[in-house]
């Protein structure tokens, strides 16, 4: 393989800012927003946005793929979205009650969501999803939850990837099976025994830096029926593909409904907010179960969630990723095999994954990412990219031009 020239880093208020944030934040940057997960030389701190771009505070622009790792769907400081925000902040944010915008936004969301009866609101996708396990084990007395090896579903001690500084306790009663492996799931039951409160489970298979796997539908049904059969609950981690894959559940249209789902990211367009939904049968656990935060309650997000959800209704938003998404998972396979460059494009149109098989240091995924942003395309070496439906076909057309610049890049450096 020949040598990799990345630009060396020159003085610039990135490099100031992060001279300031090493002396008062541990790590100079730390969790998934931390430039060093991107491609070497990338910036690590944004300035602004708007629609479908995105600007660094050395004025760089970019046309953003990767959408706040999921949260913007309608592109940044959608007009409609901040104007509803704006309102609600006139009137006020976080009370000592909550506002009507929280009922209005539980009546949107299980008028949504199909088998929602009921929402219950957090902040971050880590919220809902504890929060999921935590009324599952109360309203069937039991312990044990089954999840997939890999699956990430926050940063919470029982399930944070990387679990120093958290007890063997917070994982005791949970058991791994494989995505998509029904004989796996099989012997996690066999090891959970009579103790099975939840399976938690992801609309298909989003690891970081890994091949996606969509999921088969006898998986998700095998899934429904053995939760079924024995009495716990199946939760659905809607976080990063809900309202992506579908205005609705993302298991819609293999017609499995789970019992439970944590929400987040898409539901605000950025505005920090987070959902539980569920089934009616669970509203007695969760009456006896003491949860809350400072600001589950806040009305802002919730005003921007209940427009963010009126814009995507009225101008399908979630057809229009799809459509988009279908051009660039297009164009990036014809650009593979214009260039000769064996890659690997997996999981689903609005949020797909490319890779390079058989390599193992990343080379070529920073190759291919740093080209891009030098042609203006922000993308991620090693975590599934996001489309938004703010993407014009316009800007579509630089973004293919900018990842023909990336093939060539990785073409270039050859096996
Ligand atoms: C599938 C899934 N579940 C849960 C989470 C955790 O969400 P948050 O980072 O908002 O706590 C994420 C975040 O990326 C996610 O992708």
């Amino acid at each position: 393989m020949n040598s990799i020239a990345f630009p060396a880093p020159v003085a610039s208020v990135d490099a100031d800012l992060r001279r300031r944030a090493a002396a008062v934040i541990p790590g100079g940057m730390y969790g998934h927003q931390a430039a060093k997960h991107l491609w070497p030389g990338a910036p690590q701190f944004i300035a602004s946005g708007e629609g479908a771009v995105v600007r660094d505070v050395d004025g760089r622009e970019y046309i953003d793929l990767l959408c706040s790792y999921g949260p913007i769907v309608l592109g940044h400081r959608h007009p409609e979205v901040e104007a509803a925000a704006r309102e609600q902040a006139m009137l006020g944010d976080c009370f000592n009650l909550p506002g009507p915008r929280m009922v209005e936004l539980a009546e949107r969301l299980t008028g949504i969501v199909d088998y929602a009866d009921w929402a219950m609101f957090q902040k971050n996708g880590t919220d809902a999803t504890t929060l999921a396990l935590t009324v599952a084990r109360a309203h069937t007395g039991r312990k044990g939850v089954l999840m997939a090896t890999g699956a990430y579903h926050g940063a919470a001690p029982w399930c944070t990837p990387i679990p120093l500084g958290t007890t063997p306790g917070a994982r005791a009663d949970l058991y791994n099976y494989r995505y998509n492996d029904i004989a796996s799931v099989e012997a996690a039951l066999a090891a959970c025994g009579d103790d099975l409160a939840a399976i938690i489970v992801s609309p298909f298979r989003h690891d970081a830096g890994l091949p996606q796997e969509l999921v088969e539908p006898e998986f998700a049904r095998y899934l429904r029926a053995l939760c079924d059969e024995k009495g716990a609950m199946l939760v659905l981690d809607e976080v990063r593909c809900g309202m992506r894959l579908g205005f609705g559940s993302s298991w819609a249209g293999i017609g499995v409904a789970p019992d439970l789902s944590a929400w987040s990211k898409a539901l605000g367009n950025g505005h920090p907010i987070a959902a539980l939904m569920g089934i009616d049968v669970l509203r007695p656990a969760i009456e006896k179960i003491f949860t809350t935060g400072s600001f589950w309650f806040s009305s802002v997000a919730m005003a921007a969630s209940l427009a963010t959800l009126d814009v995507m209704a009225r101008e399908g938003s979630v057809a229009r990723m799809h459509t988009l998404g279908q051009v660039l998972w297009d164009g990036l396979l014809a650009q593979a095999a214009k260039y000769g460059v064996d890659c690997s494009l997996t999981g689903h149109v609005t949020m797909p994954y490319l890779c390079f098989p058989g390599e193992s240091d990343w080379a070529k995924t920073d190759v291919f990412a740093a080209a891009c942003a030098k042609a203006g395309v922000f993308t991620h070496p090693r975590h599934n990219w996001f489309i938004s439906a703010a993407l014009s076909d316009a800007q579509m057309a630089q973004i293919l031009e900018a990842t023909g610049e990336g093939f060539a890049a990785v073409a270039a450096i050859g096996d």
